[in-house]
């Protein structure tokens, strides 16, 4: 039925509001690109999507405007309580659940959209290929999506165990149920004539045996991924969850919805690419666990503190700083937790200020989401040409006097390189252990995100400063203030 907007605007005004939405999608990626423009790129990409639900709600008569009304109202308000209540560090998690959200959305519509045709059909009919195909892959790749994604959000937060484990049952389970969804799919598409309303229809049961299969196939495929290939299913979610509602998109015939699924899907593919390059993975080896499985030496790993570990004090630490020429900061997840970006910003302007040549070493996984630490030293003015990635700053440690390792854990442990078989073997990491001095700042020897000990915190060359990240930068910059004066 047509809706106010419909009944008021010329027909070639609907495809030109959805293109606007589309322009303001892509606009808003491209200034997501940068940590100055992205908070800008959010804002004009929310205006693109406000824009596609309104149009599409009130050309088709979907809702009344009072009641849409009232679900913008809703839908906004848990956005913005979402938004306020959720820290940084929880952000992957939520993002998670988003892509979960849009996948299972894409199945349900999808499946919705087949049962609504098939019950319109009046006479003997086909459903049009058109229409079953899409929404077998719809229906296939939501599921894996919503599925996928609930375990990897539970997995971030630690409500599902996150060690990778790689099994051949496994392997053969995932094949199978594959095997059923594609059966399924096929049964849907090329189903006989039937007529309209028929109890029997086979296309119903093939559906949501296809939806059945497809998320028994997303929880086996992401349950044995752990350790750090994480940010790689994440990033692959986000991708999978944007071919959804493009196929989806297909289904229902809307131009938004086919532009928007396709950015995401897009997007997703290239962050899971460059993810897969910065971890030194292919993405067969993350989705079927060639490497990335623990094989238990870790616990006889904790033998190594014995004896080793040499403590060191804020007074000992600046010492050490005033007689630096060059250091780096290795920031990492603790630093997000304890919020001590703004303390670590401080102590770089004055050692700056010193005569220190000092920058930043920022891992692309450090933290727990792409750019994480790059948002909040932003966020901390630290200037740009301050933070180097890690194949610019790792040839430079030889020549460094003090490598400060803040809340940094995986990201600078040596077993990346040294051994294979460990959750992060083959994941390139900082060489810290080449600087003069390397000071770890976290609060005890406990584990990072993939559950190892890390040898780095016995060598020689390395003093543990133990404490709160936040709490023990500021007291380097008061002690560092108080030593200069
Ligand atoms: P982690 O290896 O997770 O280590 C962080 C360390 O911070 C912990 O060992 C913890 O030790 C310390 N910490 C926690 N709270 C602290 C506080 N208040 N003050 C000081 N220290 C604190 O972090 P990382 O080195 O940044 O590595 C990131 C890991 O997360 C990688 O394994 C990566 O694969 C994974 N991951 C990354 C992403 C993305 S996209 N970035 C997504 C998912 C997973 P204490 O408890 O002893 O203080």
């Amino acid at each position: 039925m047509a809706g106010i907007l419909a009944q008021n605007l010329p027909d070639a005004a609907l495809q030109f509001l959805y293109l606007v939405a589309g322009v303001l999608f892509i606009q808003g990626l491209r200034d997501m690109t940068h940590p100055r423009t992205a908070t800008r790129g959010n804002q004009i990409s929310a205006g693109g999507m406000f824009l596609a639900v309104i149009v599409t709600a009130l050309w088709f008569d979907i809702l009344s405007p009072l009641v849409l009304a009232a679900a913008l109202l809703i839908g906004g308000g848990v956005g913005v309580w979402l938004a306020v209540t959720v820290e940084t560090t929880e952000m992957p998690q939520l993002v998670g659940l988003f892509n979960g959200f849009g996948g299972g959305a894409s199945a349900l519509v999808a499946g919705a959209e087949l049962v609504d045709t098939f019950n319109g059909a009046t006479a003997v009919t086909t459903l049009p290929v058109s229409l079953t195909a899409t929404a077998a892959i719809a229906g296939i790749i939501g599921s894996v999506t919503f599925w996928g994604s609930l375990v990897a959000a539970g997995k971030l937060q630690g409500i599902v165990g996150g060690s990778p484990v790689s099994t051949n049952v496994g392997h053969v389970i995932k094949v199978l149920f594959l095997g059923a969804a594609v059966i399924a799919g096929l049964v849907l598409v090329i189903q006989p004539e039937m007529v309209g309303n028929s109890p029997i229809a086979p296309w119903i049961p093939s559906y949501w045996v296809l939806v059945g299969a497809a998320s028994i196939l997303g929880i086996f495929l992401v349950f044995p991924i752990g350790g750090a290939d994480m940010p790689v299913v994440i990033a692959l979610l986000n991708s999978y969850s944007g071919l959804a509602a493009a196929t989806t998109g297909f289904v229902l015939g809307n131009t938004a919805l086919i532009v928007a699924g396709t950015l995401v899907g897009a997007s997703g593919l290239i962050l899971t690419v460059i993810m897969c390059e910065s971890m030194n993975r292919s993405l067969t080896n993350v989705l079927f666990g060639g490497l990335g499985t623990d094989d238990g030496e870790s616990k006889d790993m904790e033998g190594i503190y014995e004896g080793q570990i040499q403590e060191t004090s804020p007074e000992e630490v600046v010492m050490l700083l005033e007689t630096a020429d060059r250091a780096v900061v290795v920031p990492g997840y603790g630093m997000a937790v304890a919020q001590a970006q703004h303390a670590v910003a401080e102590l770089i302007e004055l050692l700056d200020e010193h005569g220190v040549d000092v920058e930043f070493g920022i891992h692309p996984v450090a933290g727990r989401m792409p750019g994480h630490m790059n948002a909040l030293l932003a966020e901390a003015d630290v200037p740009y040409d301050k933070m180097r990635e890690l194949e610019e700053v790792n040839p430079t440690f030889s020549q460094t006097d003090v490598a400060i390792v803040c809340g940094a854990n995986d990201v600078v442990n040596p077993r990346a390189n040294e051994e294979d078989g460990s959750p992060i073997s083959g994941m390139p990491v900082l060489n810290v252990a080449e600087a003069n001095t390397v000071i770890v700042n976290k609060r005890s020897l406990s584990p990072g995100f993939s559950g190892i000990p890390n040898p780095l915190f016995a060598r020689d060359n390395t003093s543990m400063l133990f404490g709160d990240a936040k709490e023990s930068m500021q007291e380097l910059v008061n002690d560092y203030k108080e030593a200069t004066d």
